[in-house]
């Protein structure tokens, strides 16, 4: 079966080559090209579903260095130059907690870069956007959170929602640049953070770029493409039978039309 990769990004070698880090959930088919430990969980669930599906897609799979929940590193404080994770942050019950357990290992002046699926550009689309206070209330252990059993995502989030959160959390770091698309897959959106303080110039840089985005979002929103209008669902649809042909093959993408008929 011919292997099917997903390019490298290359906003992830401008910030982070040259640099050692953890790659949180790792895989074959769509890999960073960086220096990186693979940490993963080794339970039933996640062995079943995505090595098997990797195995599938790249003929391969990832190899694992360290076997931890990626909210539960053993590793020192401030030990590592980055944390870089691609559709992971969404499979933690209490994101707040991972993220801040990526803080934690991350040295000064290190990165933190994620890829999360934008619900917009994936088949998350319908569910409710996870809001801040919900993912406050399970940080804080007052509100349970239990996963889709089909994807294990507990969380629905576009660009907006991470940086809100990540500027809210109240840790010492700042977003230092974004993709509303990622440049992988394509059907998410990239989020990088830099501990410690970002100079005037680079926070000119990403202040700027950020309020572009809000005001094409704007635009959007008021557009006959906005997400959920019938164009915009049209061109989504579109969109993501392309990714999911490219992922998985022509009979990954039936089954997945047929599971989606299935769940409708
Ligand atoms: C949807 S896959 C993403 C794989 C790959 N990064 C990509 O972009 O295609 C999620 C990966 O995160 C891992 N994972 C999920 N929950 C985890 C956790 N709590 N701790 C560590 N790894 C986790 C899974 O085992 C799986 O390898």
């Amino acid at each position: 079966m011919a292997k099917r990769i997903f390019p490298e990004s290359k906003l992830a070698h401008r910030y982070l080559d040259g640099l050692t880090g953890l790659e949180i959930g790792a895989s074959a088919h769509n890999p960073f090209g960086l220096d990186t430990k693979n940490v993963d969980i080794a339970d039933e669930f996640n062995r079943s579903t995505y090595k098997k599906r990797e195995l599938h897609i790249s003929g391969e799979v990832a190899p694992i260095d360290i076997v931890a929940p990626g909210d539960k590193l053993p590793v020192e404080d401030a030990s590592v130059d980055f944390v870089i994770s691609s559709h992971v942050l969404e499979h933690f019950a209490d994101p707040i907690a991972a993220l801040r357990e990526w803080y934690r290992v991350v040295r000064p002046d290190g990165y933190i870069y994620m890829i999360v699926p934008h619900m917009e550009r994936t088949f998350d689309r319908g569910r409710t956007r996870t809001i801040v206070a919900e993912l406050e209330a399970r940080h804080a252990g007052t509100l349970a959170a239990t996963p889709d059993p089909e994807t294990g995502h507990y969380s629905y989030w576009v660009t907006e929602d991470i940086v809100d959160l990540v500027r809210g959390i109240g840790l010492d770091w700042e977003l230092v640049d974004f993709q509303d698309t990622d440049d992988k897959i394509g059907n998410g959106f990239a989020i990088v953070l830099r501990k410690g303080a970002l100079s005037a110039e680079e926070r000119k840089h990403v202040d700027a770029k950020w309020a572009a985005h809000l005001a094409k979002r704007q635009e959007l929103s008021e557009s006959f493409f906005r997400p959920g209008s019938p164009v915009g669902r049209a061109l989504e649809l579109v969109g993501n039978a392309y990714r999911e042909l490219v992922r998985s093959g022509p009979l990954g993408l039936w089954k997945r039309i047929k599971e989606m008929k299935h769940r409708s």
